[in-house]
């Protein structure tokens, strides 16, 4: 199985300057053997995979581009749910959140003090909402996931600002993204940037592995160290997703069982993009 192009006798992708064969090669193999016996671990894909989940994550993508047009003051979560639902059948792709783990809609739509997993309902978006749409598709098996804030008229000051600090924590997230560097050293510097400016960092939600199930290994917490957790290998496939809150980190969950609202009723924002590990940093797959 060849691993992202690169060859025996080329210098190794982490840094050591040694040929490929006398350094990681034997390591990566193991790594795709083992997906293949069993489904734990960090699978790295295969370019054949990722091209796969680059076709899903360009549908994602362009599904968001759509709302941005669409989404303004009197539509209804649900709006947002059959348009987002039809669109992707249309594209001859499936909506994941769709009966994942009883999950009843195809889009999580997640308002002012909402962090995720909002359930699309008759509730009417109005001026100076911030709200958040998080779309996954499945196509040809394979899964793209990503979401954005949407400002909804005019915001207030702070509600720009958090969902302007969120991004940034996203940003400054990927651009850890590079072989040899760790999964601690996106989350230490995603905690780095919202706390100086005040904010906190939702815990009970990390990012995740992605491409051939909607939540593989390993979690990316948007907290954490530098130099810890596993090392960032070419064509491991995962999300960046920080949930920044303007109060406390700390989550409860609602009756319905999914939607996740911030405890003291603050206001949460979110970013995410589906990412691959190349052999010299990252490639926005949902970009
Ligand atoms: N898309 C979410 C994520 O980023 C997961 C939603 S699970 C659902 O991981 F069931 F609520 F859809
Ligand atoms: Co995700
Ligand atoms: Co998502």
């Amino acid at each position: 199985m060849k691993n992202s192009s690169i060859g025996r006798n080329d210098t190794c992708w982490c840094g050591s300057g040694k040929k490929y064969k006398k350094c990681h090669m034997k390591d990566d193999k193991q790594s795709q053997s083992k997906r293949r016996s069993s489904r734990s671990g960090i699978i790295i894909k295969t370019d054949e995979e990722v091209e796969g989940i680059r076709k899903s994550s360009q549908l994602t993508k362009s599904i968001l581009d759509i709302l941005e047009e669409r989404i303004t003051a009197g539509i209804t979560t649900e709006d947002i749910n059959t348009w987002v639902h039809q669109y992707t059948l249309e594209h001859g792709a499936y909506p994941a959140p769709l009966n994942y783990r009883g999950f009843p809609k195809s889009v999580c739509t997640s308002l002012n003090n909402v962090i995720c997993h909002g359930i699309p309902d008759h509730t009417v978006v109005k001026d100076g909402d911030i709200l958040n749409v998080d779309v996954t598709c499945i196509l040809d098996g394979y899964y793209g996931d990503s979401n954005r804030m949407f400002l909804i008229g005019e915001v207030s000051d702070d509600a720009r600002r958090l969902c302007e600090i969120s991004k940034e924590c996203m940003d400054l997230g990927i651009k850890q993204v590079k072989p040899f560097n760790t999964i601690g050293d996106i989350g230490h510097v995603i905690q780095q940037h919202a706390e100086k400016h005040g904010y906190s960092v939702v815990r009970d939600f990390c990012g995740h592995g992605v491409g051939l199930e909607f939540h593989e290994d390993p979690q990316v917490p948007h907290y954490g160290s530098p130099k810890t957790g596993p090392m960032l290998r070419p064509n491991m496939v995962f999300t960046i997703e920080p949930m920044i809150n303007a109060g406390l980190p700390d989550s409860r969950i609602l009756e319905d069982k999914w939607t996740a609202v911030t405890i003291d009723g603050s206001l949460s924002a979110q970013w995410e993009h589906t990412l691959r590990v190349t052999q010299t940093g990252f490639e926005i797959l949902t970009a």
